[in-house]
């Protein structure tokens, strides 16, 4: 049987086409996850849909942050449970507004932003004061925790400084 020519050559075609469906299932497979990671880009954020979601989550931090600088000028009675909460959402704001910032998205592709280009020129420099900020925020939380008001103000101010650093370098006036 195995000088039979026939056979061998049968057993070739068959293993060629195992063979062949696998390198199909392959290609299916590539085709596929070509196709998802397609979908995965047409999910990028649009550029303005970008800026709404950092001004969106600066403004949830401006909401949170001031009430904060209010009690500490004594503008507003001192509420340490009030404070713990407001810095709780400041800190989980810090955390994601860099998200709110892909490539593409400064003011040459959306008019009705405040972010410098240089953003994205500087992108390490700007990560950095993000890092800051964030650090800054968490500790403020854990400040807040504790109740004890001279503290507060004093990280209240730390992190304040954060923002400005920040600002005066990123974000036009
Ligand atoms: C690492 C940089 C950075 C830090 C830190 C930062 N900001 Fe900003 N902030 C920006 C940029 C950039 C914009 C402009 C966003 C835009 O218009 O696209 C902005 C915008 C804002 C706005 C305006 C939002 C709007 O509706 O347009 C407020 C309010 C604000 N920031 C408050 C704060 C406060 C309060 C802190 C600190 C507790 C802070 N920011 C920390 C970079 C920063």
């Amino acid at each position: 049987m195995w000088h039979d020519y026939a056979y061998w050559t049968n057993l070739v075609k068959i293993r060629g086409s195992k063979l062949m469906n696998k390198l199909y299932i392959g290609l299916a497979g590539s085709i596929l996850s070509l196709s998802l990671l397609t979908a995965a880009s047409a999910a990028d954020p649009k550029p303005e849909d970008a800026v709404r979601y950092r001004q969106s989550v600066y403004t949830v931090i401006g909401w949170h942050f001031k009430p904060i600088g209010a009690m500490m000028k004594g503008e507003i009675p001192f509420d340490a449970a009030a404070v713990a909460r407001h810095a709780q959402y400041v800190e989980m704001m810090s955390k994601t507004a860099i998200a709110g910032f892909p490539k593409g998205s400064g003011p040459d592709a959306v008019k009705d932003t405040e972010a410098k280009p240089e953003i994205w020129t500087h992108w390490d420099q700007f990560e950095a004061k993000m890092n800051d900020f964030q650090e800054a925020a968490i500790k403020l939380t854990e400040v807040a925790k504790g109740g004890d008001q001279a503290a507060i103000k004093a990280q209240f101010g730390k992190t304040a400084e954060t923002c400005k650093a920040c600002h005066k370098e990123f974000r036009t006036d």
